[in-house]
């Protein structure tokens, strides 16, 4: 009985439109209170297996090198590991002044890494997979928008370094489709076409595929322009 308690908690799935689970937590930039002090931003809590490990130092290299992009785009970056502060630290250290990989080097972490030694965090996400590793975080990935619900969820697997382009994407493609009221098709890149919601009615289905604007390959499968300075004007800080 309690082995199945222990089995229910530990696999809690929060799922796309939930609003995120809220808790505090110690991080090497200080305390946090998630996600009320990300209101009004969006924000990517990321998970990882453990500190000192190779996959993981590639990881970080490269989305702190990228921290300036996303933050353009309005969105943080807040890390997570079953790992103690100290860990944390003394990896963020050695990644800094030790670590040279793919031409990133000097590479200083200043988004807030959490320790969870106790899963707290990890388990009201569903980071812990235990068929993957009972004791370690998968490499989860949630975006979180300005009001605090969940609106993309990515897993990888332990052995997977995350492709962090495509994390990118998916930022702007969440803004867009939320400013411009549209979709985004398959690899959509700013100033591709973008998809026109689908016609409610014959009525409106006739119109779409009589408007000279909008491309239809058949009645409920129509693309617009979409102007890509239009689009980063829009969703990036200047
Ligand atoms: C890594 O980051 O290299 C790693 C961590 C846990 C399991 C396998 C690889």
């Amino acid at each position: 009985m309690e082995e199945q308690k222990l089995e229910q908690e530990v696999i809690s799935m929060p799922r796309i439109g939930d609003p995120a689970p809220e808790f505090t937590a110690v991080t090497t930039q200080g305390d946090i209170n998630f996600p009320k002090d990300y209101a009004g931003e969006w924000v990517i809590l990321f998970s990882h297996p453990a500190d000192f490990t190779p996959v993981c130092t590639s990881e970080f290299m490269t989305f702190a090198t990228m921290e300036e992009k996303f933050a353009k785009a309005n969105c943080k970056l807040v890390g997570l590991s079953i790992d103690g502060l100290y860990s944390h630290i003394a990896w963020l250290r050695t990644i800094k002044e030790k670590i040279e990989y793919k031409g990133m080097k000097n590479v200083e972490v200043k988004f807030p890494l959490i320790e969870d030694i106790s899963m707290n965090v990890a388990k009201k996400y569903g980071m812990i997979q235990p068929n993957e590793d009972s004791t370690k975080a998968v490499r989860a990935v949630f975006f979180i928008d300005p009001k605090g619900i969940i609106r993309t969820i990515i897993y990888y697997p332990l052995s997977l370094g995350r492709n962090f382009e495509e994390l990118y994407r998916v930022v702007i493609a969440l803004q867009a489709a939320d400013e411009f009221g549209v979709a985004t098709p398959a690899d959509w890149q700013p100033g591709d076409d973008v998809i026109v919601s689908p016609a409610g009615s014959c009525g409106s289905a006739q119109e779409r595929m009589e408007d000279s604007a909008i491309d239809c390959k058949d009645w409920f499968f129509c693309t617009k322009k979409l102007d890509k300075n239009l689009v980063l004007d829009k969703i990036l800080k200047k």
